[in-house]
């Protein structure tokens, strides 16, 4: 490895080191919050098209990093590409979610295939390469994917869901069947994670966001083992990149999490207690996170003080700041600058 990238701080978090003053990044910092954003966002036609646009992406991306100097870029894309690469297209209409037609038995599964995957996600990739090079010289870049659990919700309920029903429940009623669509989704997401890294990428992270819905069974074999897999498919190539798992829900299930999937760190969601995670995370891997967003979006004394708690908890192993899920819309982005000052010692 290069000295250049061996001292992007983030990099050196990640591997370990404790630094005095902890990388920061945030969950969705491209997006709609930001002005420049919603403009280029108007001048397409869809959300998707962003995505697979590698100029547009490429300039999205690097976005927040000129305004605010964050450690870390993260690839603008979305993980419903897997499934919208597997041959289940992905629409996302106006105001609303994503809309898919559900895949909910193993003879629906026929109109998935890996063949065109590389193919149909080739944009992404050029983004990865050209921001691999566009980035400034200490910030690092993010590639991702959705955990399979998560992404499968998506690919079986065809929209979000609030009680993930009809996933859970072919997984509880089915395993065999149900195991067949995680397998197919964890090949391609291991697959297309290897690519970003060819491409440029220098961590992955891993979203597990509807990984705390599952009971004990269910995530040992919905979240841990999927994701275990797809980690030790890209350790066996690139042994040194490293991997953030955010199994956002998991409350104890983390502890599990960090010991049977392999990731070098993991991101935690604003409900997870600080102490608990320094006590029982923290000297097996880095951690991540976890201002609640919702802090971020009033700003003021209340999310002064949280940063304050967050740094003194946590700050004193290896850390990178972050929030516990991503940025919300309505965010005000001075809040937003107001957070990098105080993380940065204001
Ligand atoms: O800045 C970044 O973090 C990088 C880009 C990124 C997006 N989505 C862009 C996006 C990342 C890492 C994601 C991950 C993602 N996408 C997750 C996991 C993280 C999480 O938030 O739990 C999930 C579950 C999705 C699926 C998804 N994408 C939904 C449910 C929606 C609709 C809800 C919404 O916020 O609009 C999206 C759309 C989406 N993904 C937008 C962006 C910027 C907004 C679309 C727009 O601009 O019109």
């Amino acid at each position: 490895m290069n000295n250049t990238v061996s001292q992007k701080p983030f990099l050196r978090a990640l591997k370990g080191e404790n630094l005095k003053s902890p990388p920061l990044w945030l969950m969705r910092q491209a997006g709609r919050y930001l002005p420049e954003y919603r403009e280029i966002r108007g001048n397409v036609s869809g959300f998707l098209e962003l995505c697979y646009t590698p100029e547009l992406a490429v300039e999205v991306t690097l976005q927040p990093i000129r305004r605010y100097g964050f450690d870390a870029a993260i690839l603008f894309s979305d993980i419903l590409v897997v499934p919208d690469a597997l041959g289940q297209a992905v629409r996302f209409e106006e105001g609303e979610g994503p809309k898919l037609n559900p895949v909910r038995s193993v003879a629906d599964l026929d109109i998935l295939s890996l063949d065109r995957l590389h193919e149909h996600l080739a944009p992404v990739y050029e983004t990865v390469r050209r921001l691999s090079v566009e980035l400034p010289d200490e910030t690092a870049l993010i590639g991702f994917a959705g955990a399979p659990w998560t992404v499968a919700t998506y690919m079986v309920e065809g929209k979000g869901s609030r009680d993930f029903a009809n996933a859970r429940g072919w997984g509880l009623q089915d395993p065999e069947g149900f195991s067949k669509l995680i397998d197919l989704v964890t090949e391609a997401t291991a697959a297309y994670l290897c690519r970003q890294v060819e491409a440029g990428a220098e961590v992955l992270q891993i979203f597990d966001s509807w990984a705390g819905v599952l009971s004990e069974n269910e995530f040992e074999k919905w979240a841990i083992e999927p994701t275990a897999k797809i980690v030790s498919t890209v350790k066996a190539r690139y042994p040194d990149i490293p991997v953030i798992g955010f199994p956002r829900g998991a409350g104890i299930l983390y502890k599990r999490y960090v010991a049977e999937t392999g990731v070098d760190a993991v991101s935690l969601d604003s409900t997870m207690p600080l102490d608990w995670a320094a006590e029982n995370l923290q000297d097996k891997v880095a951690l991540q996170g976890n201002l609640d967003p919702l802090l971020l979006l009033g700003g003021g004394e209340p999310m002064d003080r949280e940063i304050r708690r967050i740094l003194d908890r946590l700050g004193k192993g290896p850390f990178i700041f972050n929030l516990g899920h991503g940025i919300i819309k309505e965010t005000p982005p001075e809040n937003v600058a107001r957070l990098v000052d105080v993380v940065r010692g204001g």
